[in-house]
C-alpha cells in the first residue's frame, strides 16, 4: 500500500556509524489527497507539558517531521511552543511538518466539531492541521468535563452517531482548517459505515498495533479500503498509566533481544522497523532525548523475511488500550473481533 518516497537502502557500516550522530529523515507515504505523510512520527500521549516542548525540539533536530497530538493529551500548547521555536530558528517551515490532532469524545456533536478543531489549532499555534482523527467512535456527554461520569462513576454518553460527526469534519476540510481526516480506534464495520456516507473518504486509520496485537485482519481491511494505517503504542506502551501487574511487556519479550543483537540495534528499533517494514506508520512516544534520536534510526537496516515472520508470530493477542470501563457506551469498538 505504501508509495514511499526516499526509502533509504541500508548504508555500509562506516556510513551507519557516521549517521548515528547526524539527522535522519523518515520516508513518506502518499495520502489520497496527494499529501505526503512521514512513516514515523513522535507520539505525545502522557508526555508531560513540562517535558514535551523540549521533546518536540529534539525530535525536529533529529529529523522528525510528523507529530501525533490530541486535545485529550492536555499538552498541545506546549507542543506548539516547541514547533514555534523551530519555526523561529528557521530549522523547519510549517509546510515541512505533518501535524495530527484528534477530536475528543465529548465534541462529537456536529455543532461542536469546528470549535474543537479551532481549540487545537489555537493551542498548537497553527492555522491548519495536516490530519484530524475522530479519536474514538463513542460520543461522551457534551459539556465541560472531558470525562463526564455519573454519580456512580459510569461514563455518560450522547446519542450522536459518528457518521454525523464525520459530515462536520468534512465541512472543516472544505473550509481549509483540515487537510486530511481519518479515524482512530474504529472497527471494520464502523470504518465501512463512514465510507458509506463519506464525501471525503477517511485517509488514515490509527489503532493500537505491535507484535502482541498485530492487527493482521484490520490492516488488510484498511489496505483494501485505501486507508493508510498508523500503529499507535508501537512499543507496547510500556509507560501507560493503566499498567497492571502481570501484564505482558512487548519491550521485555526475551525473543526480541537476540534479534536486536543480531542487527546491532535496540529492541525498540526492531519493533519500529518491523512496523514500517510491514507497511504501517509508527508513532513512538518519548520525552527522553537519546530515545527520541534512537527511535528514528530505523531506516538504515532491514529485517530479513524470516525475522519479520518470526515477529509476526508473537501475536497473543493482547490489547493494552481498551477503555473497557466504557464498554457500555454505544459504539465501543471492541465487541467486534476486528
Ligand atoms: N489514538 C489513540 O487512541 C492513541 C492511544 C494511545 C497512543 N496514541 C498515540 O501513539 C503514541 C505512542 O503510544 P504510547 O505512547 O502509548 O506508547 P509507545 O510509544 O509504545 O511507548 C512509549 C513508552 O516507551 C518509552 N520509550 C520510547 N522509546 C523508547 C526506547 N527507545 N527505549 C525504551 N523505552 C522507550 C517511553 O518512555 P519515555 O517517554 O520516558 O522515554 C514511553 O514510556 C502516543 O504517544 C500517542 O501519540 C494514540
Amino acid at each position: 500500500m505504501f508509495i514511499t518516497r526516499g526509502t533509504p537502502k541500508a548504508p555500509p557500516t562506516s556510513e551507519r556509524r557516521r549517521q548515528s550522530t547526524t539527522r535522519m529523515s523518515a520516508p513518506t507515504v502518499e495520502l489520497p489527497s496527494g499529501q505526503q505523510m512521514p512513516v514515523l512520527g513522535l507520539g505525545t500521549s502522557q508526555a508531560k507539558p513540562t517535558q514535551v516542548t523540549e521533546a518536540v525540539k529534539v525530535a525536529i533536530d533529529a529529523g522528525y517531521r510528523h507529530i501525533d497530538c490530541a486535545m485529550k493529551y492536555g499538552n498541545e500548547a506546549e507542543i506548539g511552543a516547541g514547533l514555534k521555536a523551530k519555526f523561529d530558528e528557521g530549522v523547519v517551515k510549517r509546510e515541512d511538518m505533518f501535524i495530527t490532532s484528534k477530536l475528543w469524545n465529548t465534541f462529537h456533536h456536529p455543532d461542536d466539531v469546528e470549535e474543537a478543531v479551532k481549540m487545537s489549532l489555537r493551542s498548537l499555534g497553527l492555522d491548519y492541521l495536516d490530519l484530524y482523527l475522530i479519536h474514538w467512535p463513542m460520543a461522551y456527554r457534551r459539556g465541560e468535563s472531558l470525562l463526564p461520569e455519573d454519580g456512580e462513576g459510569r461514563m455518560m454518553w450522547d446519542d450522536i452517531h459518528f457518521t454525523d460527526t464525520w459530515k462536520a469534519l468534512e465541512s472543516c476540510v472544505e473550509s481549509g482548517l483540515l487537510r486530511n481526516i481519518g479515524l482512530s480506534n474504529f472497527n471494520s464495520k464502523q470504518i465501512q459505515a463512514v465510507i458509506d456516507v463519506a464525501k471525503v473518504k477517511p485517509a488514515v486509520l490509527q489503532v493500537e498495533c505491535h507484535p502482541y496485537l498485530n492487527q493482521k485482519q484490520l490492516l488488510q481491511f484498511a489496505k483494501q479500503k485505501g486507508l493508510v494505517f498508523t500503529a499507535f503504542a508501537p512499543l507496547g506502551s510500556p509507560g501507560r498509566t493503566s499498567v497492571k501487574p502481570g501484564d505482558p511487556s512487548v519491550m521485555e519479550d526475551p525473543k526480541l533481544k537476540p534479534i536486536a543483537e543480531k542487527y546491532g540495534k535496540s529492541v525498540a528499533q526492531v519493533l519500529l522497523r518491523w512496523g514500517v517494514q510491514r507497511g504501517t506508520i509508527v508513532i513512538p512516544k518519548s520525552v527522553t532525548p537519546a530515545r527520541i534520536q534512537q527511535n528514528i534510526r530505523v531506516f538504515d537496516f532491514a529485517l530479513t523475511s524470516e525475522d519479520m515472520a518470526m515477529i509476526d508470530g508473537f501475536e497473543i493477542p493482547h490489547r493494552f488500550i481498551h477503555l473497557d470501563w466504557v464498554s457500555h457506551v454505544p459504539e465501543w469498538p471492541f465487541h467486534e473481533s476486528f
